[in-house]
């Protein structure tokens, strides 16, 4: 027994460092489990918060609507204003439906922006220029490349078309 006086720190060492590897793993499975259930509660919290895409959809309606009425009157800084709202609207669509059953096998955050920014970009410069003529073309680019979409995704009976009166009419154009 003369090694026991050397053994028994070594031995209670070990217990020690034995229990305190049990206590991580139980403290690394406990953190696991917490980390789960926060990703849980986002992905259910992100999925609540997400709008249905009809929703967004009747927001680009009236946006759309809401352009045709300022570049038709010539309100130039009311019609910048409302092609900004239109593309935050869009960008809106790209961030919260992103992968929306409706494009399926493709992604709906590659394909709206391949249709929709041509006519944009088209819609920009006429509106930059302050040119009514380009103004309508642009509208109609604009209006055609909804449509594509709608018809991509099967949905080709939801036709837009340039509004023939206004949405509201409390919004002085
Ligand atoms: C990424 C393709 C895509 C683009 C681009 C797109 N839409 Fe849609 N839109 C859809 C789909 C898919 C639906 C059907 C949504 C549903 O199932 O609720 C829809 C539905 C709609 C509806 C019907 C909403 C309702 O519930 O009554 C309107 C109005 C509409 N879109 C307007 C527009 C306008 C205006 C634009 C262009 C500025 C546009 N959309 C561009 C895919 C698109």
């Amino acid at each position: 027994m003369r090694a026991f006086p050397v053994l028994l720190p070594i031995l209670l060492l070990c217990a020690a460092c034995s229990r305190s590897d049990a206590d991580t793993i139980s403290e690394i499975a406990s953190l696991k489990a917490e980390i789960e259930q926060l990703k849980a509660a986002r992905t259910a919290s992100a999925a609540a918060a997400a709008p249905e895409l009809g929703e967004q959809m009747l927001t680009l309606q009236i946006r759309h609507g809401r352009l045709w009425a300022a570049g038709h009157a010539q309100n130039w800084m009311l019609t910048q204003f409302q092609l900004a709202e239109l593309r935050e609207s869009l960008a809106g669509v790209v961030e919260l439906n992103g992968d929306h059953a409706a494009m399926q096998p493709k992604r709906l955050a590659d394909v709206l922006p391949a249709m929709v920014d041509p006519a944009l970009r088209q819609m920009q410069d006429a509106v930059d220029a302050q040119d009514q003529a380009k103004f309508e073309l642009a509208y109609d680019a604009l209006t055609q490349a909804c449509n594509e979409c709608h018809k991509a995704a099967e949905h080709g009976f939801l036709v837009m078309q340039r509004p023939q009166t206004p949405v509201l009419d409390n919004l002085r154009p």
